[in-house]
């Protein structure tokens, strides 16, 4: 790979980018669009709506990243696009365009697993590199896992959830405090001017000897609160935000506090939308502080489903196992998790 170059596309979800990265660090150019303030008040996203929306913006979304980017498109080493897991209208818009232009310009082409992108994404800008070994918490809409990274592309799944991911916890506890979706940053917002400790919620699988996540019964305790509270309840929302929004980041950040005592890394990363959360974040730079390690955080454009983290993903594939990074791959909705890292 001559100059790094990786042109990456993502569509797995109801974000539509494209990005130009540079030795899966560097960003030139990123360009996302997103169809989720359509899904405000319907409560999740609608997958042929969501598909559709991709069609539309997929285009004018290209050639905008190569509009701002500016360079020749000669340049480019290969092109990467999420391969999945995520909603299959979605991932096909973008990897038909990936496939169309790869064949177009006559590029190599990378499937990369989505999660694999979030993992990648927390060094994106950075100066550095991380050290490894490396435990990264991977929190969003639709996954909750501790992995320990020996590298880049391998590693273990340490944790993941049984039932809902973090982020869905939030935004379905969003939805019974009467805010739009997805509620995760509202709810959090809303916690700041309440008390966490008025109603307390017992902290999922405490005593549980698995690592699991489990967040599914938290939400269900949350409905009885609001249920027993009767029409006093909507007075006490802010305090009922906070203390489950402080009993969810306990849950996260116990499991990841026992697995750095089972195991010795010198980094600490949070990826995925609710990295995006005040109070997990202040709890994990804590812990990384106490235990003497790096933590990182990737910034708020690298949180959140970007294609600069498939870029980046695709890059460090291409350093471990070169033209065979290069395979053929299908469009698929689900994925193991395990494919992520090996
Ligand atoms: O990574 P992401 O954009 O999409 C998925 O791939 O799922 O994550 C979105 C999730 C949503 O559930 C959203 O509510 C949550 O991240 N989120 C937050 C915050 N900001 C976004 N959750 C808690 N606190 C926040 N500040
Ligand atoms: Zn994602």
């Amino acid at each position: 790979m001559e100059k790094g170059l990786i042109l990456g596309i993502e569509t797995s979800c109801d974000e539509t980018s494209v990005a130009i990265v540079e030795r899966g660090q560097n960003v030139l150019a990123e360009v996302t669009a997103t169809s989720m303030e359509s899904f405000a008040d319907l409560g999740g996203v609608i997958p042929e709506e969501a598909a559709r929306k991709q069609l539309h913006v997929m285009i004018p979304v290209l050639e905008e990243a190569l509009r701002k980017w500016g360079g020749n498109k000669e340049d480019v080493d290969a092109i990467a696009v999420t391969k999945g897991p995520g909603l299959l209208g979605s991932l096909l818009i973008g990897t038909m365009t990936a496939r169309v232009l790869a064949s177009a310009w006559h590029k190599p082409l990378m499937g990369v697993h989505h999660i694999f992108g979030h993992l990648s994404s927390s060094w994106i800008g950075a100066s550095d590199q991380p050290k490894f070994p490396v435990l990264t918490l991977s929190v969003s809409g639709g996954h909750t896992e501790v992995w320990l990274r020996e590298s880049h592309t391998k590693g273990l799944l340490l944790s993941r959830t049984r039932d809902d991911a973090a982020g869905e916890a939030f935004d379905k506890g969003a939805v019974l405090l009467g805010l739009p979706y997805p509620g995760g940053a509202a709810l959090s917002a809303l916690a700041q001017s309440g008390n966490g400790s008025l109603y307390p919620f017992n902290v999922p699988l405490n005593r549980d000897p698995s690592k699991d996540f489990s967040f599914s019964g938290l939400k269900t305790a949350l409905r009885y609160a609001i249920r027993d509270l009767g029409d006093d309840a909507k007075h006490h929302f802010a305090d009922l935000a906070a203390s489950y929004e402080a009993t969810i980041v306990r849950h996260l950040v116990d499991r990841v506090d026992s697995a750095l005592d089972e195991h010795h890394v010198q980094e600490l990363h949070v990826v995925g939308g609710v990295s995006a959360n005040g109070p997990l974040q202040k709890a994990c730079k804590e812990i990384a502080t106490r235990r003497n390690i790096t933590s990182r955080i990737p910034s708020a454009e690298y949180r959140t489903d970007n294609a600069a983290m498939i870029a980046a993903g695709a890059y460090f594939l291409y350093e471990e196992k070169r033209e065979k990074a290069f395979e053929t791959f299908e469009t698929v909705a689900s994925l193991p998790l395990t494919e992520a890292i090996n």
